[in-house]
């Protein structure tokens, strides 16, 4: 995977919030590249910087948050040095995002066909109404709704609808790369299962990498083959999904946290626990290792020295005690 050409690449990427009391840091140093077709998961508690990254990415960041370190890379192009009609062009055409709130994205006064066509024409202005509506059609079919829905207003019809809606739209113009914030957490239990069968049916058959961003670890350990996990907006650990579970004493104390955290229904003998504490003040980080605080593998060296991602097979992971905690417990 590695020999190909990232579709996304994000180097030393640090953002902050500029407030009175000094600058927030919310997404601190980090470097990822993403291939095409590839799925990566991104998981993290509330509050760890996963939305401001993907709008940091997205260059979509809003009021007192700046990009102080990095760059942002899509298909080779630094989005940070395109005019604003130039990255309006590549939005939507090469990448465009999936968020939580579909009644937020989508218009309320359209229907639903107007706005896909829209979107369809203001990038491809060279298609006729016929073919844009045609698209519309083949687009419906993609993500399974009635065409007869095209019709309608949002709030029209259901949430589980109007994300898959939003998901059509995003994938109207054939993009690299969707980023998909929360994209189902809005919505029930039985929709959210069926909108990620759907996202994963989608992506085999007309192929785009996803970010897929969400705080639910079981959600994005089956959908993504690879996974980053950001604590106090530094990505700590990268892993792949597929072997998370046999070897949980290989990763960092943070993933296993959260992986424990899940309640295991098929497995009701695990017990089941979360990890203490809460984030930290990200104005003043902890010394060391920010997670060192609620660590129960901690010793004197974690308060004293920053942990880098080191590789360990087919990981990353920054935790001055990934091998020996292995013995430690299991
Ligand atoms: N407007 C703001 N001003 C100051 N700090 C902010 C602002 N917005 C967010 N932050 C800080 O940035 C951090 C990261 O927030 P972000 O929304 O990116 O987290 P998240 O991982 O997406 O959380 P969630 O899972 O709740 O969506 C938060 O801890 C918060 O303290
Ligand atoms: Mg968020």
């Amino acid at each position: 995977m590695e020999r190909q050409t990232p579709i996304l690449e994000v180097d030393h990427l640090t953002v902050v919030y500029e407030t009175a009391k000094g600058d927030v840091i919310a997404v601190r140093d980090v470097s990822f590249s993403l291939y095409p077709n590839e799925i990566m998961g991104l998981i993290g508690e509330s509050g760890s910087g996963k939305s401001t990254m993907a709008y940091a990415i997205l260059r979509m960041l809003k009021g007192a948050a700046r990009v102080v370190h990095g760059t942002v890379r899509i298909l080779g192009k630094d989005i940070y040095l395109l005019s604003p009609e130039e990255l309006r062009k590549f939005r939507w055409s090469h990448f465009s995002m999936v968020f939580q709130s579909a009644m937020n994205a989508l218009n309320p006064v359209m229907t639903v066909e107007a706005q896909v066509i829209d979107t369809l024409k203001s990038h491809r202005p060279h298609l006729t109404r016929l073919e844009a509506k045609e698209r519309a059609l083949e687009l419906c079919e993609l993500v399974r709704i009635d065409p007869r829905y095209l019709k309608s207003y949002p709030h029209e019809l259901s949430g589980g609808m109007r994300q898959r809606i939003v998901i059509a739209i995003a994938i109207a113009l054939e993009p690299s790369l969707v980023i998909m914030d929360e994209p189902t957490t809005a919505l029930d239990v039985v929709v959210q299962r069926s909108i990620m069968d759907q996202i994963r049916d989608i992506q085999m058959r007309v192929h785009f990498s996803i970010l897929f961003i969400s705080h639910d670890f079981s959600l994005v350990s089956e959908l993504a083959t690879r996974i980053a996990i950001m604590y106090a907006g530094q990505i700590v650990e990268f892993t792949d999904s597929h072997s998370l579970e046999d070897r949980m004493s290989l990763h960092h104390p943070y993933t296993e946290g959260l992986w424990n955290a899940i309640p295991k229904l098929a497995n009701r003998n695990i017990v089941i626990e979360g990890i203490p504490g809460g984030p930290p003040n990200l104005l003043k980080l902890p010394e060391g290792c920010s997670f060192h605080p609620r660590c129960r593998y901690k010793s004197e060296i974690c308060s004293a020295q920053t942990p880098e991602l080191k590789t360990y097979g087919t990981y990353e992971i920054a935790c001055h005690h990934v091998l020996d905690k292995e013995g430690h417990h299991d």
